[in-house]
């Protein structure tokens, strides 16, 4: 492409003790969704996801499973890369902790650490949450659990430290100077009321586990697994190879969507460790809500967790997409259940969307002989049609830019509501003999809104809109530059049911 709009936008590398959930899905149809609008808005796009592997719990899960950590990680890793075609998902790049082009990127960040003094060697004594891999003060404990809800153990090791405490100031400079660098606003002001409080030096090896990447000339020490992580962002982009990022286009806007929990790792760590080499911060940090689970945490013991494969099966990889963004704020938690979702399914996918296509097509294949022209003139009521449409698909590109996901997909209910209505209302069967020339305007006028609309759609729901396409024999790519329009001539290929009821 030859336009100067670059974007790099990541998910959260999965860690490889769980098999992926609805949760883990979320996160990357999110992004996918992004990022496919990008592409529609003209944008080079970057998109990276992957698994994060090293670490003591995995160390842990691939014991219980009698397997080598190596072996561990390749099968759950496998699970997280096979769930990406099945949920539809166009990434660039999968990265694992584990491979080499990133051992070379960790090595390489740290020692860029080390020479620029912001790593000394001293010694840790504290309660380790292994759960989520981070160290708590006494003081942070919350019913003798880490403030993160995972379990506690006291220990003391010798260990690296990275010098967070020299950049407080340094980070709330670069907030005020970036209003908009953390989603939503009251993550941001959590973040500030963090740093205000006083920030420590970071823990940044271990020695009481040996499943990491070894700290370059100190290979008794494993690096903390959270630089290591983040570091996958790096990797991704090229680093060090391409050392200079501030010159580098996808580095410019990088956006990390990330899961409420694990903000203070990208606002805070990451962006004090990407300032300490002198690498410029992400643009933005983009954080999402929880999923609960027929109104509970997702746990194996109370056995209710979602599973995104079952769902794609039964209802089909757009379905799953539509509900993940259309139930939940984004930026709050909400309630996955079976129900909710098959009753939006029906109501929206299959009675209102499908029922649309379905019945404007088949008509146009048995009484257009399945084909169609551009009308010479159109009524003030067909005008204001195209009028309300656009005005509902105009404001979406903004509620996407900022997230705003289930408003965005209201605003293509109430479209695709005012196209089946303008149909009740133009009765085109009314003219099936009596004027035929009015008829094919009604159709025609209703196909474009509906091209339109599947357009617009095509972030969420692309395979529909593939098979679309396909029927209107049209090329399956999306642009939008807000006057999307139909060839003069439409003539229809085989018609499909897009959604079928369940
Ligand atoms: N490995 C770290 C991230 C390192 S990024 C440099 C990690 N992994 S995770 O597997 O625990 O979580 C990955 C993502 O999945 C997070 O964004 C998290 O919020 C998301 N989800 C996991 N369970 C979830 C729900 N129940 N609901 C929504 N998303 C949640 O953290």
């Amino acid at each position: 492409m030859s336009n100067n709009k670059y974007i790099f936008i990541t998910t959260p590398i999965y860690y490889v003790n769980a098999k992926p959930h609805i949760g883990h899905a979320y996160t990357t149809v999110v992004c996918d969704v992004y990022a496919r609008f990008c592409h529609m808005m003209g944008y080079n796009v970057k998109f990276s996801t992957g698994t994060d592997e090293h670490g003591k719990k995995v160390e842990q899960s691939a014991k219980k499973n009698n397997r080598t950590p190596q072996q561990f990680a390749d099968e759950v890793s496998a699970l997280f890369k096979n769930l990406l075609p099945i949920l539809n998902i166009t990434n660039d790049d999968f990265i694992r902790t584990t491979e080499f082009r990133h051992k070379k990127t960790v090595e390489h960040f740290w020692k860029k650490l080390y020479d620029a003094g912001y790593i000394y060697l001293g010694e840790y004594k504290g309660w380790y949450d292994i759960q989520n891999e981070a160290y708590f003060t006494e003081k942070e404990l919350v019913d003798g659990k880490s403030p993160l809800g995972g379990n506690v153990v006291y220990m003391e090791e010798p260990c690296y430290f990275f010098k967070l405490s020299a950049f407080g100031d340094r980070l709330l400079a670069y907030y005020e100077e970036h209003p908009d660098f953390i989603f939503p606003a009251s993550r941001r002001n959590e973040m500030i009321s963090f740093i205000r409080q006083g920030l420590t030096d970071l823990a940044i090896s271990r020695t009481t586990f040996s499943w990491g990447i070894p700290v370059p000339n100190d290979p008794k020490h494993v690096v903390y697994v959270w630089l290591d992580a983040l570091t996958n962002y790096l990797t991704v982009n090229g680093y060090p190879t391409n050392e200079n990022q501030n010159e580098d286009p996808y580095w410019q806007n990088v956006i990390h969507f990330v899961g409420k929990e694990i903000v203070r790792f990208h606002a805070i760590y990451w962006v004090a460790f990407l300032m300490a080499v002198g690498i410029n911060p992400p643009q933005k940090i983009v954080s999402h809500g929880w999923w609960l689970s027929e109104g509970q945490k997702m746990s194996k013991s109370l056995g209710n967790v979602q599973n995104p494969y079952d769902y794609c099966a039964e209802f089909g990889s757009d379905a799953l997409r539509y509900y993940l963004l259309r139930e939940l704020t984004f930026g709050s938690d909400g309630n996955f259940s079976r129900e909710s979702f098959i009753n939006r399914y029906n109501s929206i996918l299959a009675n209102s969307y499908g029922n649309l296509c379905n019945r404007v097509l088949s008509f146009i294949q048995k009484y257009c002989n399945g084909t169609i022209e551009r009308p010479v003139e159109i009524t003030d009521e067909d005008e204001k049609f195209y009028q309300a449409i656009d005005a509902n698909i105009n404001v979406c590109p903004d509620l996407i830019h900022k997230f705003s996901f289930n408003k965005y997909l209201e605003k293509m209910e109430n479209a695709i509501t005012l196209s089946n209505q303008y149909i009740d209302f133009q009765k085109p069967w009314t003219f099936k003999t009596s004027d035929k020339n009015r008829m094919n305007t009604i159709l025609y006028v209703c196909l474009e809104n509906i091209y339109k609309i599947a357009i617009m759609l095509s972030p969420v729901i692309p395979s529909t809109a593939e098979k679309l396409m396909k029927i209107l024999k049209l090329k399956p790519t999306f642009t939008f530059d807000g006057n999307n329009r139909l060839p003069n001539t439409v003539e229809l290929n085989e018609l499909e049911i897009l959604f079928p009821k369940h």
